[in-house]
């Protein structure tokens, strides 16, 4: 039986990874427990994620996220394993693993020497997963040779996974993210023996983006459009592995979407929705995690949210000499649909204002959008 160290919270979970009888969240929430009638209480870690997401999914936007969702799950943006041997350590792995855990390191390589050295620097820096990249599709990537194409190298992948958890023990999980075929291949069969490979070198955690990734002639924005979403190839790997978790990506935009898709699988990780309709996660604690009360996202809720973030960017520039509009950029999808976003949004992406501080450009916002309220009619809110 593994034993996930899990900082502060000493979780002891069967093989595979599910704790059926205990709730497995970390941290308890400070606040007593009140889970709503109708909230579907999560039992895997994975249960609810949000996606890695180079240049958009770093620090400054987890930070965000975790102001609105304190129990999901959060992936850092890729970093090549190439990056961690010879570039910036601290540039790329330094977080506030405090506030910020659960948060998985997602890793980009095909050396498992390589591989494993980024896992210890997970342990290390305090992420609480380290993932593997075998789903992204881009040339760049490719001329790695990592990424979707190890999905042709099961057994390389295998050896990857064996490498990291020889680094990290049973300190922290080694999980995969990945396709459900290359290419034209579709058949069910080749996901399947991907899977079985992998899990057989000890992984016990996938997370499968519901497409192929078609390597040739699609930028890495159509492979995440184009290639058709085949979520029964998900639903039939969970049910021929029973005992591995499986977590679901891809086109999942909704909450009712997320509910659906828990019947069938042990989680949900949301990427592009949660990014831009970052309220879209503002039930998610309460309605999936069953911890605290449900939040009603007013207007007051989304000022509270906007405040905290103030206070986080004034810290970090103090701190670090961070720019505001570097963690600014990642809340702009805060006010969708209320009347007066697009004002709003307008002030707080003007870089003409990148010279004043961040205090003043949220005065000059909350001016812009007080006053735009009466003319800006609530559909033109999104765009
Ligand atoms: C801007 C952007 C960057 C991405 N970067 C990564 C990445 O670094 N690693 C990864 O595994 N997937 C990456 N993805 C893919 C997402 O993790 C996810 O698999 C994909 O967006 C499908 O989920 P969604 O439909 O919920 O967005 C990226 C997606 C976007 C939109």
């Amino acid at each position: 039986m593994p034993r996930y160290l899990i900082p502060r919270v000493l979780i002891v979970l069967p093989d595979n990874l599910m704790e059926r009888s205990t709730p497995v969240m970390s941290p308890p929430s400070p606040e007593p427990t009140m889970a709503p009638a109708a909230a579907q209480r999560l039992v895997s870690p994975w249960g609810l994620s949000v996606a890695p997401m180079m240049a958009w999914t770093d620090r400054h936007c987890r930070h965000f996220h975790r102001l609105i969702t304190r129990h999901t799950r959060l992936y850092t943006e890729m970093v090549t394993t190439g990056a961690l041997v010879h570039g910036d350590v601290e540039k790329h792995l330094r977080h506030d693993a405090a506030t910020e855990q659960p948060t998985a390191l997602q890793i980009g390589g095909s050396e498992p020497d390589e591989m494993a050295h980024a896992a210890r620097l997970a342990v290390q820096w305090g992420y609480d997963e380290i993932n593997l990249n075998c789903g992204c599709p881009s040339e760049r990537v490719q001329r790695g040779a990592f990424g979707a194409c190890l999905m042709n190298e099961a057994p390389l992948v295998a050896d990857g996974v064996k490498a990291m958890l020889d680094a990290v023990g049973s300190t922290i999980p080694v999980t995969v993210k990945h396709r459900i075929g290359i290419d034209r291949v579709e058949r069910y069969e080749f996901v399947r023996d991907f899977v079985g490979t992998v899990a057989d070198a000890g992984c016990r955690v996938f997370i499968v983006h519901a497409r192929n990734a078609w390597l040739q002639g699609l930028s890495p924005k159509e492979n995440r459009e184009i290639p058709p979403l085949r979520y029964e190839i998900v639903h039939r790997l969970k049910r021929e592995f029973p005992g591995l978790v499986i977590c679901i990506n891809g086109g999942i935009t909704t909450n009712e979407q997320v509910a659906e898709q828990l019947a069938a699988v042990d989680g949900v990780m949301v990427g592009r929705a949660a990014y831009h309709d970052p309220v879209l996660m503002a039930e998610w604690d309460a309605r999936f995690w069953g911890q605290g009360t449900a939040v009603v996202p007013d207007d007051e809720w989304r000022l509270d949210i906007e405040r905290q973030m103030v206070d986080y960017i004034e810290s970090e520039h103090r701190r670090f000499g961070t720019p505001w509009a570097h963690a600014a950029t990642h809340m702009l999808g805060l006010w969708n649909t209320r009347p007066g976003a697009r004002a709003w949004r307008r002030v707080w992406s003007d870089h003409r204002l990148k010279a004043h501080p961040v205090r003043e450009v949220a005065a000059l916002a909350l001016q812009a959008r007080l006053s735009a309220r009466k003319e800006e009619p609530l559909a033109s809110a999104v765009e």
